[in-house]
């Protein structure tokens, strides 16, 4: 029995990023995890928050829970502080990354470090297995410096946040997912730039999900001229297989994440900021958070 794997993987759906608010109220655009009951496994939810305005964002995250998966926020601009029941105090700035696994729990708060200009950025929920979801809570800053930019050579460049690309025959791996410290999800977190009618084709691990966040311009997928153009502000989901997208970026250009995991194929109940596997696992996780046991150690 053989299946065939397409080259070049098409545009298979379209998520608009609905306005939303979360934390203390701070104003953000969610495409990935909009709606219930979709779930694009391994990815949980992708939300972007992007304004000029301190009153969208100035009351923050305060202290608040996560069980059963990893939380990823890369900014763009501005700056964020963490602080987490372990004594973690974190600074994410400009280009940063922090990757956090909450595991059995975390309790933590994001809190805006400026009073005024622009704050800008992502955060995305990747699923842990259900071998994983009760590990001890994990996580990492990681300054912009260490988030290889290589050039394309269409024009533009790319930010490697995680998993590894070939870019001219030579590797650049991001600083997730390298050598010794590979997640189960194997995930590929990529930050694209492309100038006014650039073409790219980026490879992908052929049966990982797959899917493009298009943040400025505009940007066709596919490789034909009936490629399907994506419209800005909106997560593009590709077909489940394929060895490549192909990306051609509008008159304007485009910015874009092109995120891609392997798939868990493992049931999913979420409430709130607990993702489990079973309803029962969830009550554990809601009477744990209740009595002060969600972040205890086993
Ligand atoms: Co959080």
């Amino acid at each position: 029995m053989s299946t065939t794997i397409p080259a070049v993987r098409r545009l298979a759906q379209v998520i608009p990023a609905v306005e939303a608010s979360d934390g203390a109220g701070v104003r953000l655009r969610r495409s990935l995890g909009s709606r219930p009951g979709l779930y694009f496994d391994p990815f949980l939810l992708l939300d972007e928050f992007g304004t000029d305005r301190p009153e969208d964002y100035i009351a923050g995250f305060p202290p608040h829970p996560h069980r059963g998966f990893e939380t990823v926020t890369y900014m763009l601009d501005g700056r964020m502080q963490h602080r987490d029941h372990l004594g973690n105090v974190g600074e994410l700035g400009p280009g940063g990354v922090q990757w956090m696994s909450a595991g059995r729990g975390v309790i933590h708060s994001e809190m805006p470090r400026q009073q005024q200009g622009r704050m800008r950025g992502f955060q995305l929920w990747i699923n842990l297995p259900a071998a994983e979801k009760m590990k001890p809570a994990h996580y990492r800053d990681i300054p912009p410096e260490q988030i290889p930019t290589r050039a394309l050579p269409g024009g533009g460049d790319v930010k490697v946040i995680a998993g590894t690309v070939a870019i001219g025959g030579e590797r650049a791996e991001g600083p997730i997912n390298g050598a010794g410290a590979r997640l189960s999800t194997d995930p590929l977190y990529l930050d694209l730039r492309l100038p006014a009618g650039a073409r790219h084709r980026q490879a992908l691990p052929v049966h990982h999900n797959a899917c493009v966040y298009l943040y400025e311009g505009s940007v066709a997928i596919g490789s034909e001229a009936a490629a399907g153009l994506l419209p800005p502000r909106t997560a593009g989901l590709l077909e489940p297989a394929g060895e490549a997208v192909e990306l051609t970026a509008g008159t304007d250009g485009a910015r874009l994440l092109l995120l891609a995991g392997r798939m868990l194929r493992e049931p999913v109940v979420q409430y709130g900021p607990f993702v489990m596997n079973t309803r029962e696992q969830i009550e554990q996780a809601i009477r744990d958070y209740q009595s002060g046991r969600l972040t205890a150690a086993v």
